[in-house]
């Protein structure tokens, strides 16, 4: 995705299997959505994915990946007086034990997210020629529509269509925003808003799951809260046109998100799937829930007590798919390291300190044998 994706596939195989159907790369570069405009009843070539990398489990008789019950944290009980303590540990078990929570009872409204799932759709049902209007390989731009995952370095693409958003500061790049459709605008702002509230309490109660004061009394020293409503907020909506052979290629490859926290909204439709004891397995949709998972940076900062773990999208031959993600962290200009309570004899430091800029530099560099930019900062012990 965004700043965020990161391991890069690597399709050597490919042009050997398919090498004819690979005569028009810059259709394949204006996107999924548009390529299927015509019917196509085979998957071209350039997304196939060498067979080690496909979807299905190689190993012999290993059947199709197991479906997982997320743990699940109930945000009602966690802002109640009385359930607060209880959950923080549920949300410390999950953070270092799967990197990934359903979040439940989370408070914003139905109509927000269905309004923003429905912008959504609405955007992608758009002629090719309006998502255009935001085709940049700009890093930098506050409104991106594209394609596969990196795509200007993918040799093997995803099956995937995404418009990625910058969220702050809001009256900044809200004038850059998609204007059409006429609503897109106000849902996805209003969306956008109401996730980052949201995320600044999660972001509150993970601190305190650490050990740590996130608001400090005066004289105490500064409130890392401060920060974090201060930070960065990045908004990627994915779209997974339906695949006329889902299993030779990826949604989404492996990866891990670059920020402390990603708030992920998806529909009915199965597809995410997240690495647990070395397995791929799917994760169910839990209506009008988010799925919540730990980043690169609140890997690096809870010194490796949460993990930030790989996750990969699959398709499907009959249905889209669409999903949102929001990535949270410090403000770019931000370092991210461990605080000092997180660090001592028994847990010595296990990443370099990092910054966005190095995060930048991983991407449009890519060192495809490196699984992510998580493994390229970790201090050798
Ligand atoms: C992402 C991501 C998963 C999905 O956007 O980083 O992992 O289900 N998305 O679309
Ligand atoms: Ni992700």
């Amino acid at each position: 995705m965004s700043p965020a994706m990161l391991a890069m596939t690597d399709g050597e195989a490919n042009d050997v299997l398919h090498d004819n159907d690979d005569n028009d790369e810059s259709l394949y570069q204006k996107g999924v959505r548009h390529l299927c405009e015509k019917p196509i009843s085979k998957v071209p070539g350039k997304y196939i994915l060498p067979i080690e990398e496909r979807p299905l489990p190689t190993k012999p008789n290993s059947g199709r990946a197991p479906l997982i019950s997320l743990p699940v944290v109930d945000f009602s009980e966690l802002m109640s007086p009385s359930g607060r303590s209880a959950t923080l540990v549920s949300l410390a078990k999950a953070c270092e034990n799967y990197g990934f929570f359903q979040l439940v009872n989370h408070g914003i409204p139905s109509g927000v997210i269905a309004g923003m799932i429905d912008g959504s759709t609405r955007f992608f049902e758009q002629p090719y020629e309006e998502r255009a209007k935001y085709m940049s390989s700009d890093m930098t731009s506050p409104v991106r529509c594209g394609t596969s995952f990196n795509q200007s370095k993918d040799r093997v693409f995803c099956w995937r269509d995404f418009l990625k958003l910058t969220c702050r500061p809001m009256a900044q790049v809200l004038p850059h925003w998609p204007h059409s459709p006429a609503d897109f605008r106000e849902v996805a702002s209003t969306y956008a808003q109401e996730t980052n509230r949201l995320f600044l309490e999660l972001m509150e109660a993970v601190l305190q799951s650490l050990g740590l004061k996130p608001r400090p009394l005066e004289g105490e020293g500064g409130s890392i809260m401060k920060q974090f409503e201060e930070g960065s907020q990045l908004m990627v909506v994915n779209c997974y046109p339906p695949c006329p052979e889902p299993d030779l290629t990826l949604g989404m490859p492996p990866h891990s998100d670059y920020g402390f926290l990603t708030l992920l909204l998806q529909d009915q439709v199965q597809g995410l799937q997240i690495q647990h004891r070395e397995d791929w397995v799917t994760v169910e949709p839990i209506h009008g829930s988010f799925i919540v998972n730990v980043g690169d940076h609140l890997e690096i900062f809870s010194n490796g007590r949460y993990k930030s773990v790989l996750h990969r999208v699959l398709v499907n031959a009959t249905r889209s798919r669409m999903s949102v993600a929001t990535l949270h962290s410090l403000p770019y200009s931000c370092t991210i390291r461990p605080p000092p309570e997180l660090v001592d004899e028994a847990n010595p430091r296990r990443y370099m300190d990092t910054d966005f800029a190095s995060f930048l530099k991983y991407i449009s560099s890519c060192e495809p044998k490196k699984k992510n930019f998580l493994e390229s900062r970790k201090l050798v012990t």
